[in-house]
């Protein structure tokens, strides 16, 4: 074979290298092309066309090199080779060669700087992070595309702006491509997430904490668990403000730079919290303790001591498994369920609740515990309603597909969310009236403290109305356990609380 390069890279290692480098490098280029001009872009091709392919070439390179190495290794040693390695740019031949070299060796220099770009870009992508591993990523990835989030590219949350949390992103994503691909992540992904991002860095690049004023309206309409699908509605304005101009009072005012609030919590996922501390601007210091589950000496010696950010309310700002009692009210409400069919409510949270295994299995037997429902219990409906209820039903699939995640043990039960009272503690963790300072202050529960309900329509379609407050009336008799007991006692997980230390 005879040919432009310096002939000791005419050996058959170097050829293979050289191959290689030149199929992956077309391999790029047309990968490249096609994916400009599909439609639907495959996960799966960023990860060969700027990961894999690059790393091809990069062998190849390395391959040609060692291949020349050792073909030049064998010429200074005298052995049966009959070529010399000299370079003189003075032979027209060599000197085109070595031309040759130097450009194309910067051109693939050029290539591979643009494709590690492309690298870097692509694992930064939603894309990269939300669907490569689908089935891990499927939960946080759905959710996250049904949230006020979801033009939010994941690293803008999980990893924010500058060089030293990149790498460290890299080196912990290096440790979860490792996980996925020997079967060893947790199912659900432990939370909270270890290391996560100081809310600082991330939610305050975009939102800004001296900006909260006001009230937010919020409106819920809620159907009891009876044939008649009752219904009730409360309106009310939440105290967003807590701002350092203007609006000093309001829920924002933990974020309030005169005041930073402290605690130490005793479980995993920071549900369970018997210390709180109020540090004021003047160094003033209020220390509020559970009166009934205070800290033990030990716990108060190894437990951490966290400042309050932005993640301690609000844990689901994009990932948010919604409770069925919220998503079935939410559909009824919009006619997507249609809440003249009797017991529709009862039965749609019903299935959505019983544990299925996969999420096949889910959709098949949500359709046929329905159906079966509605053609023993009220077979007047099954017969005269069957467009209604399949409507109904579809709706209460897709329900359980963007909130369910049987595969990875994924619902609201997994993840508790910590800007409300109803499901889990949330808000109740610290404002449960509980909590007690040695000057006898309390941390408030009193439900004025973070709302104000307008309105109330009650069970009978009486409305109460009043811009000071209306008093809350709960839509069942229950006494007065609403104002005992935490709402989340009756409305979230029922199961064995873990023990506080655990
Ligand atoms: C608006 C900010 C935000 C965006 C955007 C975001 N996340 Fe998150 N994510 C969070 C927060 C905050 C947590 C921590 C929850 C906790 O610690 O309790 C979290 C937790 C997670 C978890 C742990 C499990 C869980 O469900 O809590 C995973 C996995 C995850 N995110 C992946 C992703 C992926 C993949 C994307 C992009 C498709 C993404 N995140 C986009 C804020 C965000
Ligand atoms: C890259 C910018 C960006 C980052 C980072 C970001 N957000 Fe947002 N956030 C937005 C935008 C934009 C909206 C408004 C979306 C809309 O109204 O459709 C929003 C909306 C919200 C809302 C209102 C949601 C609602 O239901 O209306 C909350 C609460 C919120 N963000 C909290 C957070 C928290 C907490 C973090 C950090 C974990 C965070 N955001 C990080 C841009 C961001
Ligand atoms: C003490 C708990 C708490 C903390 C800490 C907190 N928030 Fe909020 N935030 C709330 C509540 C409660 C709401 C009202 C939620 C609702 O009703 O939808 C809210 C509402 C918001 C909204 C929506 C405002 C609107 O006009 O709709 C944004 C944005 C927001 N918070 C961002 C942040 C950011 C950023 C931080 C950190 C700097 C933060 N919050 C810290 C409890 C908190
Ligand atoms: C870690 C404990 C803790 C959690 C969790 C917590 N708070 Fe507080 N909150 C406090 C403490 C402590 C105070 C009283 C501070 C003081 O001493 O003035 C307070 C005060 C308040 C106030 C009164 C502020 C003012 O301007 O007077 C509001 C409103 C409030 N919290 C809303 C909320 C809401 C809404 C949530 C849930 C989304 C929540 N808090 C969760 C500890 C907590
Ligand atoms: C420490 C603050 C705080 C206190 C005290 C508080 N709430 Fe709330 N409450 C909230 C927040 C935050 C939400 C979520 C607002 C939203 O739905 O967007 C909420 C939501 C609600 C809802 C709607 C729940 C849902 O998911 O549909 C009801 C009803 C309610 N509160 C009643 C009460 C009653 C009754 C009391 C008094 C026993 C009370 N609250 C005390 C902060 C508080
Ligand atoms: C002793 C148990 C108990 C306690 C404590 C309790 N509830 Fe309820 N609640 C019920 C029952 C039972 C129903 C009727 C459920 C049904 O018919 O679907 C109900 C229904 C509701 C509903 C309508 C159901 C829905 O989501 O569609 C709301 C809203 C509600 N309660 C709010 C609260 C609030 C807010 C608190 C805490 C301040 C609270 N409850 C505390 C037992 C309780």
């Amino acid at each position: 074979m005879k040919g432009k390069l310096p002939e000791n890279f005419y050996n058959p290692i170097s050829i293979v290298g050289i191959s290689l480098t030149v199929v992956a490098f077309g391999l790029i280029v047309f990968l490249f092309i096609l994916d400009r001009f599909s439609s639907q872009s495959n996960p799966y091709m960023g990860l060969i066309t700027f990961v894999a392919l690059p790393a091809v070439i990069l062998f190849g390179f390395a391959l040609a090199f060692f291949g020349l190495w050792r073909t030049a290794r064998k010429v200074k040693k005298g052995l049966p080779i009959n070529r010399s390695l000299r370079v003189d740019l003075a032979n027209p031949k060599h000197r085109t060669a070595f031309l040759m070299f130097v450009n194309g060796g910067l051109f693939f220099v050029a290539i591979s700087a643009f494709g590690t770009y492309k690298a870097y870009e692509y694992t930064e992508s939603v894309q990269f992070c939300g669907k490569v591993c689908h089935n891990v990523m499927k939960p946080e990835y759905t959710a996250y595309q049904n949230s006020p989030h979801a033009r939010v590219p994941c690293t803008g949350c999980h990893i924010g702006n500058g060089a030293t949390w990149w790498v460290r992103s890299k080196i912990s994503g290096a440790y979860q491509v490792y996980s996925v691909l020997f079967n060893k992540y947790d199912r659900p992904i432990p939370t909270p997430v270890k290391n996560l991002r100081p809310a600082k860095e991330t939610c305050e690049e975009c939102h800004w904490p001296s900006h909260f004023y006001s009230e937010k309206l919020v409106d819920h309409t809620y159907y009891l668990s009876d044939e008649a699908n009752t219904k009730f509605n409360i309106s009310m304005l939440v105290k967003i403000g807590g701002s350092d101009h203007g609006a000093m009072q309001g829920i924002h005012a933990h974020m309030y730079l005169d005041k930073q609030i402290s605690y130490i919590s005793t479980d995993r996922q920071r549900q369970v919290i018997p210390y709180v501390e109020a540090r004021g601007k003047d160094g003033k210091v209020e220390v509020y303790q559970s009166m009934e589950s205070p800290l033990t000496d030990d716990q108060r010696k190894t437990g951490e001591k966290r400042v309050v950010d932005c993640i301690d309310c609000h844990n689901r700002p994009s990932h948010q498994y919604k409770h069925p009692e919220f998503s079935v009210n939410m559909a009824m409400t919009n006619g997507a369920i249609d809440p003249t069919l009797p017991e529709i409510k009862m039965e749609a949270v019903e299935v959505l609740e019983k544990p299925y295994k996969t999420e096949g299995e889910a959709l098949s037997s949500i359709q046929s515990g329905v159906q079966k429902f509605y053609k023993e219990s009220h077979p007047d409906v099954f017969e005269k309603r069957s467009k209604d209820l399949a409507v109904a039903i579809a709706q209460i699939q897709a329900i359980y597909s963007q909130n369910y995640f049987p595969e990875m043990n994924v619902s609201w039960k997994a993840y508790p969310n910590n800007l409300d009272h109803m499901h889990s503690a949330g808000c109740f963790r610290c404002h449960d009236g509980k909590h007690v300072s040695k000057s006898g202050k309390v941390i408030s529960r009193d439900c004025q403290t973070c709302h104000t309900i307008l309105s109330e329509v009650d069970t009978e379609g009486k409305r109460e109305t009043s811009l000071t407050g209306v008093e809350f009336k709960h839509p069942v008799d229950i006494g007065d356990a609403w104002k005992e007991q935490l709402c989340k006692d009756c409305h979230g997980k029922q199961e064995e609380e873990p023990a506080p230390g655990k």
